[in-house]
């Protein structure tokens, strides 16, 4: 058994996440999972922590190979990829970082809502190749202060959503567990009901196989023709294949993406629709926001390794 007792997995790690979790305790890294198998068991055994970024699934079978595993640090606050079950079943602890990533994800669900009401990627195209400098004037587009909102989930990137959409002067509904206490908004116990009752859906929910599909075929054709919807969760938490239908049928008028499932080779169907606006899985990249996801992850294993308790267990 080698004394390496830090595991740093996935491809995403930057150099400066590496280098920092290096500096803390020596680590071997791997950007797959499929590469652990690889690593020779005599450093496999002196693994006692892991440094987890991404969201290729992570399973039982893998946390096996690493007998004196003790703790794995998600890098993100969903940790729907590590299947908890098997680690707690193996004594093993797992650790996300909430909070630090809330503004970011409700400043981009924001954003993705004005860029779609407002035509934004298309107006600034227009600028660019002359199409406006020849005369044409971008087709009217849709006013989004005012208007109606529900959002799935009152967490607490949730609740920072619906705060600034508030400022948005938006009427404001949501659905979750149980009802909250908010300014005057409307709480909805059946996500279907909320649906109904709005023109734009936030889908900020936990993901996982306790949300597959959550916002369903139902809900979404609930919505009507004015209905946009938006998701900054996960692909599983939205009944993805009559997202699609929906979309290409008018059922709905649009939606704001940042997740998908199958990421980042999503459904080719999404590309030849103009009723979405479309990001790449980037809610909570920004400099500050990652670096400081960074340093929750690793007070997390630097908690573990010297024995003191973990600063955000999940199990
Ligand atoms: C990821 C995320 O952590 O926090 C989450 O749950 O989805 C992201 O911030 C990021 O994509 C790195 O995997």
């Amino acid at each position: 058994m080698t004394d390496t007792p830090l595991l740093i997995v996935g491809a995403s790690v930057t150099d400066e996440e590496r280098a920092r979790l290096d500096a803390a305790y020596p680590s071997v890294f791997v950007a797959t999972n499929a590469d652990m198998a690889n690593l020779d068991a005599a450093t496999r055994q002196g693994i006692k922590a892991m440094a987890y970024k991404g969201h290729d699934p992570l399973g039982g079978d893998q946390m096996d190979l690493f007998e004196n595993l003790g703790v794995i640090a998600n890098f993100g606050v969903g940790y729907d990829a590590i299947d908890v079950d098997a680690a707690t079943a193996r004594g093993i602890k797992v650790t996300n970082t909430p909070d630090v990533l809330n503004d970011d994800v409700a400043d981009l669900t924001v954003g993705m809502m004005l860029a779609y009401a407002r035509d934004l990627v298309r107006g600034d195209a227009w600028v660019r190749d002359g199409t406006w400098a020849s005369g044409k004037a971008l087709p009217l587009n849709r006013k989004m202060s005012g208007a109606s909102v529900g959002i799935v989930g009152m967490g607490r990137i949730g609740r920072d959503i619906a705060d600034r959409l508030a400022a948005f002067k938006m009427d404001i509904h949501y659905h979750a567990r149980s009802e909250k206490e908010t300014p005057n908004w409307t709480y909805h116990a059946d996500v279907v009901e909320m649906a109904k009752a709005v023109d734009w859906l936030v889908i900020a929910i936990v993901g996982g196989e306790s949300t597959r599909n959550y916002v369903s075929k139902e809900c979404i054709e609930a919505l009507g023709p004015r209905g946009v919807v938006v998701n900054i969760s996960r692909g599983t938490t939205v009944d993805e294949s009559a997202l699609l239908d929906a979309l290409e049928q008018g059922t709905i008028e649009g939606a704001a993406l940042d997740v998908f499932l199958g990421e980042p080779k999503i459904n080719e169907r999404f590309y030849a629709l103009k009723n979405v606006h479309l990001q790449p899985h980037q809610g909570s990249a920004t400099v500050e926001t990652r670096r400081a996801m960074a340093e929750v992850q690793l007070s997390n294993v630097v908690a573990f390794l010297e024995g003191r308790d973990l600063v955000t267990p999940v199990n």
